[in-house]
Parts: structure tokens; sequence; C-alpha cells
């Protein structure tokens, strides 16, 4: 009797299984993997991003501290609920500066990849300081003392620094500027805005926190909130473009 080679077959003998299997795998992973290698780049430049200014970088490092990411994503993903809720689904340009990114798993409060210009500087201001004063049902924890610790500005040029070593297209101005930049960008009347525009170019330029006179973690995590989804202009922007 001829011995049909079925399925069965495989699934009795350990070694042909592997075999087979190692196969499989190997075809998925060439297919997936091969044209990776005949790209120049796997992120589609995109008119507007620029690296974060080093106020908006010390907020940025605030909201990794306090473990906002906890409860909140930074990516829109590109589904018609998400898109009518929070804006434009989310580029993988927008991200590309981000060291580590804030993607986030967990959706307690809602997605924050878009919020910038959303809400005015003070409205981020009290809800930060007092989430349930704004919104009762929130159970979002207060960050009150931000607006009390002043923003530590002598490490920031290491920051900056850091940054570059892992991409980020920072220029020896830049990081020696970073310290001046920071104290410029909240203070609007300060005579540094001047370069911190030159050096960033598109960037809002404010007391962030109702505060003037001094700089704290509040003026820069409302800074980096302020400017979250802001840079690429989806009026002009063709993202529909890589679909086809
Ligand atoms: C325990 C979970 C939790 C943590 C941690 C948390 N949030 Fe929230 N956040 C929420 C919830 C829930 C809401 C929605 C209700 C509200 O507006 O307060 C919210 C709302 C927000 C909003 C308004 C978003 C919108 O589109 O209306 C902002 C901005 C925000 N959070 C920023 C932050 C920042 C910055 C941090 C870290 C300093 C943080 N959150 C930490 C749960 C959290």
């Amino acid at each position: 009797m001829i011995k049909r080679f079925t399925h069965a077959t495989i699934e009795k003998n350990a070694t042909l299984l592997l075999v087979l299997s190692f196969f499989v795998v190997t075809i998925g992973g060439i297919v997936e993997i091969a044209p990776l290698f005949y790209l120049q780049n796997t992120i589609e430049k995109v008119e507007g991003m620029r690296p974060y200014t080093p106020l908006e970088l010390a907020g940025r490092n605030v909201y990794v501290r306090e473990g906002c990411y906890l409860c909140h994503s930074q990516m829109i993903r590109p589904f018609r609920d998400e898109v009518e809720r929070y804006g434009h689904y989310s580029l993988a340009a927008e991200s590309m500066y981000d060291h580590p990114f804030q993607w986030g798993s967990k959706r307690t409060g809602p997605d924050l990849a878009r919020v910038g210009g959303r809400y005015s500087d003070a409205w981020h201001v009290q809800h930060l300081k007092s989430p349930r004063s704004l919104v009762p049902e929130s159970v979002m924890p207060p960050y009150a003392f931000l607006a009390e610790t002043p923003l530590r500005l002598d490490d920031l040029a290491d920051h900056l620094k850091t940054n570059r070593a892992v991409g980020v297209p920072y220029t020896d101005e830049m990081i020696a500027e970073a310290r001046q930049d920071a104290l410029a960008q909240a203070n609007p009347d300060s005579d540094g805005v001047g370069g911190l525009v030159e050096r960033y170019g598109n960037v809002q330029v404010r007391d962030y926190d109702g505060d003037p006179g001094r700089i704290t973690e509040m003026d820069a995590l409302v800074a980096y909130l302020q400017m979250l989804g802001t840079l690429v202009d989806f009026s002009s922007f063709q993202a529909d473009a890589n679909l086809r």
C-alpha cells in the first residue's frame, strides 16, 4: 500500500515539522524584510517637522518622568472613529525625533498626539493643577507641584547632546544656546527670541504658566503639550499619496 503524504505525516515527525516551519517562516521573513534594504529611508520626509526646542524637550522629559504615557497615547490610528475625534492620523515622521517614542498602549485619557492648540494655556495650567475643577468626572491625578517647581536649566544642553547621539539633528549652536533658548521661549520680551526662532523656525513663544518672571516645569510641560501635532500643516499635506 502506498503511504500517502498527508499533514498527519508532518505532525508526527518533529524534525520534518521543524524544517518545514522554518522554510515557511523564512519566506515570510524575506517578503517583509528584504524590501527594507532597498529603501533609502523608511520614514517619509514631511515638511514642518523640526527637533524639539529645549523648552519643549524639557516638558517632554517631565511628561515621561510623570508617566503621562501610562494613561495617554500619542498615536492616532488610521480609522474613521479616531480621525474624526482626534484629527489626521499620525504620520511616522511625526515621531521621528522622539526618543523614546510616546505612542503608548493605554488610553485611560484621550490621545494627545494633536492636543496642541486645542485648549488655552490657562486651561492646561488649571487642568494640570486640578483636573476635576474642569472635568468633574476625571480620574487624572493633579500635578499642581509642577507650577511650583523651577525648571532645571543646567542640564538642558546635555539632553540635547544625548538626543543628537541617537540621531536628532541638533547643531552645536543649538546645544550651546539651549539654556538661553529655553528662557527665551517662555518670555516673549526677552532678547533671545530672535535667535530661538532663527534656530528652530516655527516656535510658539509666550509665558505658558501665567507666572511671568520665573520658569517652571509647568511652563515646559504646557509648551510641549501646545506644540503636539501642530508642526505638520495638514491643510497642505497630502497623506493619501502614500496609500495609493
Ligand atoms: C490615571 C490616568 C492619567 C494620568 C496618569 C494622566 N492623565 Fe491626563 N487625562 C486622564 C483622563 C481620564 C482624562 C480625560 C478627563 C480630563 O480631561 O481630565 C485626561 C485628560 C487630559 C488632557 C485633556 C485632553 C483632551 O483632549 O481633552 C490633557 C492635556 C492631559 N490629560 C494631560 C496629561 C499629562 C500632561 C499628564 C502627565 C503629567 C497626564 N495627563 C496624566 C487620565 C490621566
